[in-house]
């Protein structure tokens, strides 16, 4: 995908201003401790990062991401900021009591074998909570220019070795992998609703490669764009699947 930096912070930030009441909804039913050390991979904005931060002023948390420009690393003295590949970096087995990814699985290539990693960085009694997107299928949307601007998005991440749909399979994941405890659910994705909406940074990021590669034309786009200026057009693009499992605080 295109990392130019303007773009890349305002898809980051549209999904923050998204989704995060709905994220921080989830951790605060958790029994989140001011003790508690926590690691926030694919921090992207680092926005899941400072609000966990801020909620374990006597603890540690730890905001990975393959590209830190977008994080801060002086908003909390108890936040560090790492810039890693999580698929080869490694932690200590048993050192979070919490550790949260969003948006970020379905673009690992390796992403089964993540699960089972993440799951054995928890300390006994950690959380484990993983946030990913499920794409409805494109042809099904009532609107025939985000049949096509959809269907080029999904071809484009598949091809960079996404996986829209892997989320369905997310609390089995967990369960397999000795976590207890398991629950999850859903977030529908909203598409246009003017303030709602936060299609529009994620197109204008992905549009350049998607003309280079002839998946859409300048006609789709401002066709697309016509209709997020619609105040009476709305779309429900995927489901974002939220599921979290704890880790057994003694072996059964
Ligand atoms: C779609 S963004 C989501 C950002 C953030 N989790 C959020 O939901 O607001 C995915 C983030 O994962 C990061 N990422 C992708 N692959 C990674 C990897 N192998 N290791 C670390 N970070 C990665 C990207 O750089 C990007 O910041």
């Amino acid at each position: 995908m295109n990392r130019d930096t303007p773009r890349e912070r305002d898809r980051l930030e549209a999904i923050q201003r998204n989704v995060d009441a709905f994220t921080t909804g989830i951790l605060d039913d958790l029994p989140v401790q001011t003790s508690w050390h926590c690691l926030e991979l694919g921090a992207g904005a680092g926005s899941i990062a400072y609000w966990l931060a801020e909620r374990c002023p006597d603890g540690r948390v730890v905001a990975v991401d393959l590209d830190t420009r977008h994080l801060d690393p002086g908003r909390a003295p108890n936040l560090t900021i790492q810039e890693a590949d999580i698929t080869h970096d490694d932690y200590a087995p048993g050192s979070f009591d919490l550790i949260h990814a969003r948006y970020l699985y379905c673009h690992l290539p390796t992403r089964d074998a993540m699960v089972e990693r993440a799951a054995r960085w928890l300390a006994p009694g950690g959380w484990l909570v993983i946030e990913e997107p499920y794409h409805l299928p494109a042809e099904t949307s009532p609107f025939p220019a985000v049949q096509r601007i959809l269907a080029a998005y999904q071809r484009r991440y598949r091809d960079l070795g996404a996986d829209m749909t892997w989320a369905r399979g997310l609390p089995s994941q967990l369960a397999r992998n000795g976590l207890g405890e398991v629950s999850f659910t859903g977030n529908l994705g909203c598409m246009g609703g003017l303030d709602k909406d936060r299609w529009r940074p994620l197109i204008a990021q992905a549009a350049p490669a998607l003309l280079d590669e002839g998946l859409v034309t300048e006609a789709d786009l401002s066709e697309f764009t016509g209709l997020l200026d619609d105040p009476a057009f709305i779309d429900i693009p995927q489901v974002t699947v939220s599921a979290w499992g704890r880790r057994p605080t003694a072996a059964p």
